[in-house]
């Protein structure tokens, strides 16, 4: 074989490791083996390869300093859940949520598929950490791609590089993560901006292996392997298996008036403004109180018990994998700022300045820019100039509201639970489970609206188990029985929260102004969790009367507004329990029997109630 390889890194000394990548070597054939080291000087040799390919554009200096716009293949724009697979030895385990295959037939589909898939390119060799290095919380991985952007992108997004493999050692585990573009270049052909393969794609998980094979996309959580297949499906199995959790959610520092630090985890399903929540900035009468957020992740969390019978939570990530459009300096300053520069933009539009541009943004559209296809466009042009799923992709460290723990081993402390959906009726501002059983039961029926509704109707509820539905790596049932089981043994754990900032009124219109406003919400969730704040009790859960919320400095929103967004209507709600009971039918021969109990003491909470529950004005 004439495969030339790079030197290879002093500091590795792990056989298990040379052992797998000399064994894919031989499996995909590349021209060239890149050992990454994670430095400066690798990431912006690769930038500029990236922009001799035409991969990348770089971006106007004084606009963007040292950032990039990349334009996808138009059929590679998002995560593909429809080949996305789970191929645990029983089918059983992969539960009904999931796609599967069995494992053997599926490594000869996949081995077929790699063999010489890399022929005509460069292999690169990633060891990555998600979570800071050495954290007891933290898992290293190695990815192997033959694609640059990948490699560039997974600098950002995780500690990648030699550290790694001095963490490593020399018998350490690492999680195999193996990824192609599904592209060879035969014989001297010329390479496209974007490869990948049209036709043919997989991205499957051996839980029981834990490694990750994806063949044929370049794009996000399809190819960074270590965010959505390592960090949730498999390390989901991984907590199941250990006692932990790795969850999709967002984790934030809530600091009050007289700086006591309070730390959230908070799930929504994809597209409900997870980064938004995750950077929150306080309405001005709060934050001049002295209430003040700061982020630690806007996307996944590892969680694991500690000796004092708390939680602790890290992110495991190290950059934000944003959704561009609707990102603006009114809906999120804190990610504007964090994308001022060394961001890569895949799919946004390019604007004659040479900067970036998309659908929300601050100011006018611009006259005349260049969409995310390469095309002319015009604000008649009568079509997105960005793609809806375009992202940017920034270092945490530039977050300005980052947490300063957001990088500690030991993780911080979790206090709350807090989950989310999208849904234009039912569901209250907020309310808090009677009990973490009754926590998992409200997390796992959560789901969100498909369909935008109008003048009060309500959209297709998409159930989205703790926003897990497309992650979670295993039975969801089991899942939910890991949910149970893991607070049993809590001695303190976190208190179980429902929002809904999507709430519409009779007449279509949102009753809940939401971004900044749920500061309020949050300070209640704060205090509540510290067993401060005052809540009714509600058919649903515990509630927060209008006078327990902090109004200082919110016009036009009236009690009688915050009445609207609390009320408990039972003819929604037994349309609800019926819908919920599509998901546990679906999963009913392992589904835990605390849900069906609470399910109809929730039922029985609801009949015992008005026909339409609203809590009385406050008197004073
Ligand atoms: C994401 C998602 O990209 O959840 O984070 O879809
Ligand atoms: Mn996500």
């Amino acid at each position: 074989m004439d495969t030339l390889t790079t030197s290879l890194p002093t500091n590795l000394r792990n056989d298990g490791l040379r052992a797998w990548v000399d064994e894919m070597v031989d499996l995909c054939t590349p021209d060239a083996v890149v050992w990454c080291d994670g430095s400066q000087d690798e990431y912006d040799r690769l930038c500029q390869e990236l922009v001799d390919a035409g991969t990348f554009i770089r971006l106007n200096q004084q606009h963007r300093p040292d950032s990039f716009l990349a334009r996808s293949d138009p059929s590679d724009v998002a995560r593909v859940e429809d080949r996305t697979y789970i191929c645990s030895r029983s089918k059983g385990d992969a539960g009904p949520t999931n796609n599967w295959a069995d494992p053997h037939e599926m490594r000869r589909t996949l081995r077929g598929l790699f063999d010489g898939c890399m022929r005509g390119r460069t292999m690169y060799v990633i060891p990555f950490s998600m979570g800071p290095i050495g954290s007891p919380i933290a898992q290293i991985g190695v990815e192997i791609t033959d694609s640059a952007y990948v490699v560039v992108n997974m600098r950002i997004m995780t500690r990648m590089g030699s550290a790694v493999l001095d963490a490593l050692g020399d018998h350490g585990q690492f999680i195999p993560c193996l990824h192609t573009v599904g592209a060879p270049l035969d014989d001297g052909a010329q390479d496209v901006a974007w490869p990948c393969n049209p036709d043919v794609k997989y991205i499957v998980h051996f839980p029981e292996t834990r490694e990750i094979w994806s063949y044929g996309s370049g794009y996000g959580g399809n190819a960074l392997l270590g965010k959505k297949c390592l960090a949730l499906r498999i390390a989901s199995t991984m907590g199941r298996d250990e006692g932990w959790l790795a969850e999709h959610m967002l984790i934030m520092g809530v600091e009050d008036p007289t700086g006591q630090k309070t730390y959230v985890a908070a799930a929504f399903p994809s597209a409900c403004g997870k980064t938004n929540f995750a950077m929150l900035e306080p309405p001005a009468a709060l934050s001049e109180s002295g209430w003040k957020v700061t982020t630690i992740g806007d996307d996944i969390a590892w969680i694991k018990p500690g000796p004092d019978g708390k939680v602790y939570a890290i992110n495991p990530e190290a950059g934000y994998f944003g959704v561009a459009p609707g990102t603006s300096m009114a809906t999120n300053p804190s990610a504007m700022r964090s994308v001022h520069a060394n961001t890569i933009f895949t799919n946004v539009a390019l604007t004659d300045e040479g900067d970036v541009w998309w659908e929300g943004m601050d100011g006018a559209a611009p006259a005349h820019a260049i969409d995310w296809q390469g095309n002319d466009w015009t604000p008649d042009a009568g079509r997105k100039a960005a793609h809806p799923n375009s992202r940017f992709t920034a270092p945490a460290g530039q977050n300005p509201v980052i947490d300063p723990r957001w990088d500690d081993p030991a993780g911080v402390p979790l206090s709350a639970f807090i989950f989310g959906g999208r849904r234009s009726g039912t569901m209250p501002l907020v309310h808090q489970s009677f009990n973490w059983a009754h926590g998992v039961y409200l997390a796992a029926t959560m789901g969100s609206e498909t369909t935008a509704a109008a003048f009060g109707e309500q959209g297709v509820v998409r159930r989205d188990p703790f926003a897990m539905l497309p992650f979670a790596g295993y039975h969801m049932a089991d899942y939910f029985n890991h949910w149970l089981s893991f607070g049993r043994n809590l001695s303190n754990p976190p208190r179980i929260f429902g929002v809904n900032w999507f709430r519409v009124d009779a007449d279509g219109r949102f009753v809940w102004p939401g971004f900044g406003e749920n500061m309020r919400v949050l300070q209640w969730i704060i205090e509540r969790s510290r067993g401060k704040a005052y809540a009714l009790e509600s058919p649903i859960g515990w509630m927060p009367r209008h006078q327990d919320l902090n109004w200082e400095g919110l016009e036009g929103f009236s009690e009688a507004d915050f009445l609207t967004a609390m009320a408990v209507d039972r003819k929604e709600w037994d349309r609800e329990i019926l819908s919920q009971d599509e998901l546990f039918i679906r999963l009913f021969d392992r589904l835990p029997k605390e849900l069906l109990a609470i399910r109809d003491l929730m039922l029985s909470a609801i009949w015992r109630s008005p026909d339409h529950w609203e809590m009385t004005p406050d008197p004073t």
